[in-house]
């Protein structure tokens, strides 16, 4: 089974201005094309051939023979999990259940916020910050390249923001603190976060 380029959730232009169409020509019309691309050769004729993605993404992970494999297979779920992370018009305080359970284990949503932009901000080079549901509890943490918490058992991942430089540079260039300001202040799709919460339970 040859796995396709998700669509994404909007219009290559529904994040702007805040990302632009330009980024997500790249974005996902080149870097993500490209794991699936990677993805689909690396599977042809294998055993994974018949896997879901989660399934490869699991079977591949922590083993070294398998580091193409993995990385290319966590890219693309990554990145899907990531395009549903936003919406238009999205952005700012959370609601329903992910408002009361920010509220319960972080204390408040500014300590929420200032805690999930140090995650990205503390990711040295390329990798991922991540609202997760563990043990009950939610928590944030970060990942390296195409690493991913999806690979942790007990762990439900809820959003994710891409802090590879790939996902802001023609935005923000160098600037990852403004492009997380923004993901949090104008995109973040809480209802994303919502419905993850919910499947989870
Ligand atoms: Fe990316």
């Amino acid at each position: 089974m040859a796995f396709d380029l998700p669509e994404l959730p909007y219009g290559r232009d529904g994040l702007a201005p805040h990302i632009s169409e330009d980024t997500l020509n790249f974005h996902h019309g080149k870097h993500h094309n490209a794991y699936v691309t990677n993805l689909n050769k690396l599977i042809e004729g294998t055993a994974h051939a018949t896997a879901s993605l989660e399934e490869i993404v699991k079977a591949s992970a922590g083993d070294a023979t398998q580091a193409g494999l993995f990385n290319n297979a966590a890219q693309v779920w990554n990145h899907t999990f990531y395009w549903h992370s936003m919406k238009p018009g999205g952005g700012g305080k959370p609601t329903g259940k992910i408002a009361e359970l920010i509220d319960r284990d972080f204390g408040s949503y500014d300590v929420f916020a200032t805690q999930f932009k140090a995650a990205g901000g503390g990711q040295f080079g390329s990798g991922w910050a991540w609202l997760v549901l563990k043990d009950g509890k939610l928590s944030i943490t970060k990942t390296p390249n195409a690493e991913t918490p999806l690979t942790e058992e007990g762990v439900t991942p809820l959003l994710t923001m891409d802090v590879w430089e790939h996902a802001y540079y023609l935005d923000y260039q160098n600037s990852r603190p403004n492009y997380m300001a923004s993901f949090l202040d104008n995109l973040v799709n809480w209802d994303f976060a919502n419905q993850n919460l919910a499947d989870a339970s």
